[in-house]
């Protein structure tokens, strides 16, 4: 019989849910033992596990957060701390560890693995910036989410004949920005992947007033900074008056939309079977609709590619 451990991590995301369950459901399935870790690697440190069954899981599917809770933990990523991790998860006879998390997370779990831990990684954040997988668990959610603010703020801002900055979660990847910035109309993109000048986005709001559209969105995404400057600076340079909004951690909440709650039951589902087959060392992810196991240093070493097209497309799209 096998003994899995599992956690969450880092900035918790809708849908992880959906994948805890699925990787319970599976395990139970198989005849294995889940151990729950309370508060991510936090949680693993200080030994707060629970043992988790099909209804522990019950009625989880359609809840936002996740029920194991998730932390960012100072300690677990220093020598003593991944050593100490590995000792624990070494007295509990845990056989493999299944963790839910972004790349920072997965990251913490590759240097487990160095020290002899069995992982299986499952990519789950908002911010869709891992390289491997086309969908992290999350993103879609969010971005439904960011749209139907942006909805609300495009009434007034078009009552008002205003440009508003949105800013949306991404530190170093603007997918949050750019997905709900088409579904939007949004006229301009501050993204961390496209360093364009301040004045060549306001040239274009500037041209674009020219031509009779009286109000605009420009989505910002928070690794390029706060809304606050921006807005100053293109209320100058157009000479429009700019508010701006940060939609902030209601993205990361919610309950999660069916794209996501599949996603992570086929991630969740997936972890265990490469699990039954002997397969570790993995993280599962979804490629062009297909779900694929795949090393996880490979991919951790996987960069995000940059949709060129789809930018181009928002530009076009939004004269
Ligand atoms: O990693 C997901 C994310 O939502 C980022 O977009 C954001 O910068 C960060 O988490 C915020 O995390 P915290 O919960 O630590 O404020």
């Amino acid at each position: 019989m096998k003994r899995i451990g599992l956690l969450t991590s880092g900035g918790d995301a809708p849908g992880m849910n959906a994948a805890i369950r699925a990787v319970v459901r599976t395990a139970v399935y198989h005849g294995y033992e889940v151990y729950g870790v309370n508060r991510g690697y936090a949680g693993l440190l200080e030994q707060d596990f629970y043992p988790m069954n099909s209804r522990s899981v019950a009625n989880i599917i359609d809840h936002g957060g996740t029920i194991l809770q998730t932390s960012r933990s100072d300690f677990f990523p220093t020598n003593a701390g991944l050593h100490r991790a590995a000792e624990i998860l070494k007295e509990y006879e845990i056989d493999v560890l299944v963790v839910i998390g972004g790349d920072g997370s997965l990251t913490g779990a590759l240097k487990l693995q160095e020290l002899g831990v069995k992982i299986v990684g499952i990519p789950g954040t908002i911010d869709n910036d891992f390289g491997a997988s086309d969908y992290t668990i999350g993103f879609d959610t969010a971005v439904s989410t960011a749209i139907e603010a942006i909805s609300k703020i495009r009434d007034t801002t078009f009552s008002h004949n205003r440009i508003n900055v949105v800013q949306v979660m991404g530190r170093r990847c603007g997918d949050i920005a750019m997905y709900a910035g088409l579904a939007c109309g949004a006229k301009g993109m501050i993204i961390p992947e496209k360093d364009v000048p301040l004045e060549t986005i306001c040239g274009r709001l500037v041209e674009g007033r020219d031509r009779g559209k009286m109000h605009s969105i420009i989505m910002l995404a928070e690794g390029c900074g706060g809304y606050r400057d921006y807005c100053k600076k293109i209320q100058e340079l157009t000479k429009v008056e700019t508010k701006g909004t940060n939609l902030g951690y209601i993205q990361r909440g919610g309950s999660p939309s069916h794209f996501d709650r599949n996603l992570a039951s086929n991630m969740g589902y997936m972890a265990v079977e490469e699990i039954a087959k002997g397969h570790t060392g993995i993280v599962i992810v979804v490629r062009n609709g297909k779900y694929e196991a795949v090393d996880l240093e490979e991919a951790l070493n996987t960069p995000k590619v940059f949709d060129e097209e789809m930018y181009e497309m928002i530009q076009i799209l939004s004269i």
